[in-house]
C-alpha cells in the first residue's frame, strides 16, 4: 500500500485520554475514506476541529476545507450561500456568485450545524447529495462538482427526525461514517494537555498550581473544550508570578476553602494586574472589567480597590479616571451609576492633594 505523508503529520486534536485516541483513529480512518461523515457532540467539544482534521488527512488535504454555518443565514441566503446565484435571480444579485459547494469542489465541504436547516434546504441538499450536481439560484446549468461533504451538529438528529424536524433519509445520507465526540467531563486526562496546548498558542510560559489543575479537572465544563480556553485565557490575565493559582479560576471552577491571607494578597495583585491593562489600553472598563464584575469573577471589594488605583493615579480626579480607564466623557453618569448601584463609590477627596498616603491605603484596604 502507498504510505500516505499526510498521514504521518502531527494531528491538530490534543488529548491522550482513551476517548480521544480513538476519535483520532476514527479521525485518521475518515481520511482515508470519502465517505460523508457526520459528527456529533456537545457544543465546544471540537466537531469543527475533527473535521478539519478528516480533510487535512484525506487525499483532498490540497483541496480546500470550505465551512459553511447552516444556522447563521435566512434560508433564502443559505440556498444562494451553498449553491451560488446569477446576475438578476433576486433583488441585489448583482452580479454573477458562485456557492460554496462549488467553491470545494476538489475538497471538502464542512456543514456545520446541519440540524438547524429548514425542510425545504434539506430536500435541495439530498438532491444535490443524490446526482452530485449543483444548480445555481436562477441559473438553467446543471454543474457536476466532487465535493466531499462533512457535516456537524449538536443536536439529536434521530430525535429531530421522530418529531419531524428532519428528514431521515437526508440522515442516511450524512451519517455512512457518524464520529461521536465525547465531552470534556468524561475525559478529564485531557485536561493538562489541553491547558499545556493553550498556554503555548498563546505564547503564555506561565504553568498552573497544582491545586489550580486540580480544580480544573474536578470541573464540569458545560462549555467543553472552548469554555477551557475561555478559562485559560482569563487565567493568564489575572494570574500575578509565573504560576496560575486556584483563586485566579472563576468561582465555578474553584472549590471553596481560599484562606484570608491570601485572599487579601490576591484583591492587591489582582487589582495591580486590571490597572496596568487599563491604563495601557489592553483593557477597557466596560469591555473587560465590568463582564468580569456581572461574571462574578470580579467582587465589589475588586472593583473598589481598582477605583482607588484609578484616583490615586488621578488625584482624586473621576473625570480623568473615566479617561484612563477607557471610557468617553459621556460615560460620566453611567459610572456613577454603576459604582453606587453596586455599592463601589470610593471618596475622591481621600485622594486629593495633601491626603496623607496612610488614609488612602486603610481607604483601600478596610472596605
Ligand atoms: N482535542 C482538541 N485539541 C485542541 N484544541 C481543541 C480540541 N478540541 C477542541 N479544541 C478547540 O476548542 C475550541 C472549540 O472547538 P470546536 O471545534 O469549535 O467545537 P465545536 O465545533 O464542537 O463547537 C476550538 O478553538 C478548538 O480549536
Ligand atoms: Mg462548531
Amino acid at each position: 500500500m502507498q504510505k500516505d505523508p499526510e498521514a504521518e503529520s502531527p494531528s491538530l486534536l490534543m488529548g491522550s485520554s482513551r476517548q480521544m485516541t480513538m476519535v483520532r483513529e476514527l479521525a485518521r480512518r475518515a481520511g482515508v475514506s470519502d465517505a460523508k461523515a457526520l459528527i456529533t457532540g456537545e457544543s465546544g467539544v471540537g466537531k469543527d476541529l475533527v473535521a478539519r482534521e478528516i480533510h487535512a488527512r484525506s487525499r483532498r488535504a490540497h483541496g480546500r476545507f470550505v465551512p459553511v454555518n447552516c444556522a447563521g443565514l435566512a434560508e433564502s441566503l443559505l440556498e444562494s450561500e451553498l449553491f451560488g446565484h446569477v446576475r438578476g435571480s433576486f433583488t441585489g444579485a448583482y452580479r454573477d456568485r458562485r456557492g460554496k459547494i462549488q467553491e470545494a469542489d476538489g475538497g471538502t465541504l464542512f456543514l456545520d450545524e446541519v440540524g438547524e436547516m429548514s425542510l425545504r434546504m434539506q430536500a435541495m441538499l439530498l438532491r444535490f447529495l443524490e446526482n452530485g450536481e449543483v444548480q445555481s439560484v436562477g441559473d438553467q446549468v446543471l454543474r457536476r462538482v466532487n465535493v466531499r461533504v462533512i457535516a456537524a451538529t449538536n443536536r439529536n438528529l434521530a430525535e429531530r427526525v421522530a418529531s419531524g424536524e428532519f428528514r431521515e433519509d437526508l440522515l442516511y445520507r450524512l451519517s455512512v461514517i457518524h464520529m461521536v465526540i465525547p465531552p470534556l467531563r468524561e475525559r478529564p486526562g485531557d485536561i493538562p494537555e489541553l491547558v499545556a496546548h493553550i498556554l503555548q498558542n498563546g505564547g503564555h510560559s506561565l504553568r498552573f498550581s497544582a491545586e489550580a489543575m486540580r480544580a480544573m479537572g474536578q470541573h464540569r465544563w458545560p462549555g467543553n473544550v472552548r469554555e477551557l480556553q475561555n478559562v485559560v485565557e482569563q487565567a493568564v490575565w489575572l494570574a500575578s508570578g509565573n504560576t496560575i493559582q486556584l483563586d485566579d479560576l472563576p468561582e465555578a471552577v474553584r472549590t471553596a476553602g481560599r484562606n484570608l491571607v491570601t485572599r487579601h494578597e490576591r484583591r492587591r495583585q489582582l487589582a495591580d494586574n486590571l490597572f496596568d491593562a487599563l491604563r495601557s489600553g489592553n483593557f477597557t472598563f466596560w469591555e473587560h472589567v465590568y463582564p468580569l464584575f456581572l461574571s462574578r469573577d470580579l467582587t465589589r471589594h475588586d472593583i473598589r480597590e481598582l477605583v482607588s488605583r484609578g484616583l490615586s493615579a488621578t488625584k482624586g480626579n473621576y473625570r480623568t479616571l473615566l479617561k484612563l480607564f477607557g471610557m468617553s466623557p459621556d460615560d460620566y453618569h453611567r459610572f456613577h451609576n454603576f459604582l453606587a448601584a453596586h455599592d463601589c463609590k470610593v471618596d475622591f477627596r481621600a485622594f486629593r492633594n495633601g491626603a496623607p498616603a496612610a488614609r488612602r491605603r486603610s481607604e483601600v484596604t478596610t472596605v
